[in-house]
């Protein structure tokens, strides 16, 4: 099937309790990674580009490698979404060039200006037949080359959301309750530490999701910041000559739970990059001989591939969702 919205996927998602999974890419070998566990766990996938990565990639490459991906898995749902739009140029760009998702993130602005900037993204893009996530909150971390500090974030205010919901025309919302974009999700002294030593960070706010979800019944609410950095690749890292200390992500049972409230989209790309970093720095350290890109980028593929399948079948839930 050809690229499609994420209209259908979110309704299905929302009424059936689990999340789609949308993973940023950059190159080939994570769109093969993600696609070929989403085509062999029957999953609809979205499929992010950032504003980087169109830097990095190019455009054209970018939207020619998921065409690839589409035609090698026709009998699964793929969407392809622009990740964190900064301006309507860059939407209307990604809206003219094939993508049929794109978000505006306009949640540094003032409420009004958010609201002016989205509502005039989700005319264009409607009438391309092209869907909107927008932005209410800010999410502490680093996204593209903005960098957030923990204190200057701030939690989605339910009160806004039916306004700005209404007065934009937004098919989706991003809502910020905790989650941090990175590996570096919170500081130390945010986190308490377990028995092990292990850093525990602060709980999501369901408080502030159930209140949104009610002011919004059946619509769909989606989550950006939600790498769970496994420690295994953090592990691997280090011990192969990174310094990646106390990086810390979201617990994946606070993902499973809000999946199977409202969150309808739940954004991974951090833990994508830790597999492929610790995988490629684990092979040079085995093999220090070695020099073929295709050598080290294979292992890297595969364990995107079966971190992706961990995803979709245990934090997700939309396995056999296709
Ligand atoms: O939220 C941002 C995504 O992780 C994309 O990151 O801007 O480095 O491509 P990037
Ligand atoms: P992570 O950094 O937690 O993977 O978040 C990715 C994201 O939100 C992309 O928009
Ligand atoms: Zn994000």
């Amino acid at each position: 099937m050809p690229l499609v919205t994420s209209t259908e996927m979110f309704k299905k998602a929302y009424d059936g309790g689990y999340a789609i999974g949308a993973f940023n890419v950059n190159n080939m070998e994570i769109v093969q990674g993600i696609t070929e566990a989403c085509r062999e766990e029957k999953a609809p996938v979205i499929l992010q580009v950032s504003k980087g990565a169109r830097a990095y990639a190019n455009h054209t490459y970018l939207v020619k490698l998921v065409e690839a991906a589409v035609a090698e898995c026709p009998e699964i749902p793929i969407v392809l979404h622009l990740d964190h739009g900064p301006d309507f140029e860059t939407c209307k760009s990604c809206i003219d060039g094939g993508f049929t998702s794109v978000m505006i993130d306009a949640s540094s602005k003032p409420f009004a200006e958010n609201i002016e900037i989205t509502r005039k993204v989700v005319e264009y893009a409607h009438d391309h037949g092209v869907v909107v996530e927008a932005e209410l909150g800010t999410l502490a971390g680093i996204e593209d080359d903005v960098k957030v500090a923990a204190h200057a974030a701030s939690y989605t205010r339910p009160e806004e959301v039916e306004e700005f919901v209404s007065k934009t025309g937004c098919d989706s919302l991003a809502i910020a309750i905790g989650t941090s974009h990175g590996a570096y999700k919170f500081t130390a002294e945010q986190c308490t530490r377990n028995e092990k030593g292990i850093l525990v960070p602060p709980p999501l706010r369901f408080d502030v999701l159930e209140e949104v979800s009610k002011r919004l019944p059946g619509f769909p609410i989606v989550l950006h910041g939600s790498s769970s950095v496994p420690q295994n690749y953090v592990k691997m890292i280090n011990e192969n000559g990174g310094k990646m200390p106390d990086a810390v992500g979201i617990p994946e049972e606070q993902l499973r739970h809000a999946a199977e409230l409202s969150v309808c989209k739940i954004n991974i790309d951090s833990d994508l990059r830790l597999a492929m970093t610790g995988t490629i720095r684990a092979f040079f350290n085995e093999h220090p001989d070695k020099f073929d890109p295709r050598e080290y980028l294979k292992p890297a593929r595969a364990n995107i591939k079966e971190l992706v399948r961990h995803k979709l079948v245990d934090v997700l839930g939309c396995a056999g969702k296709a």
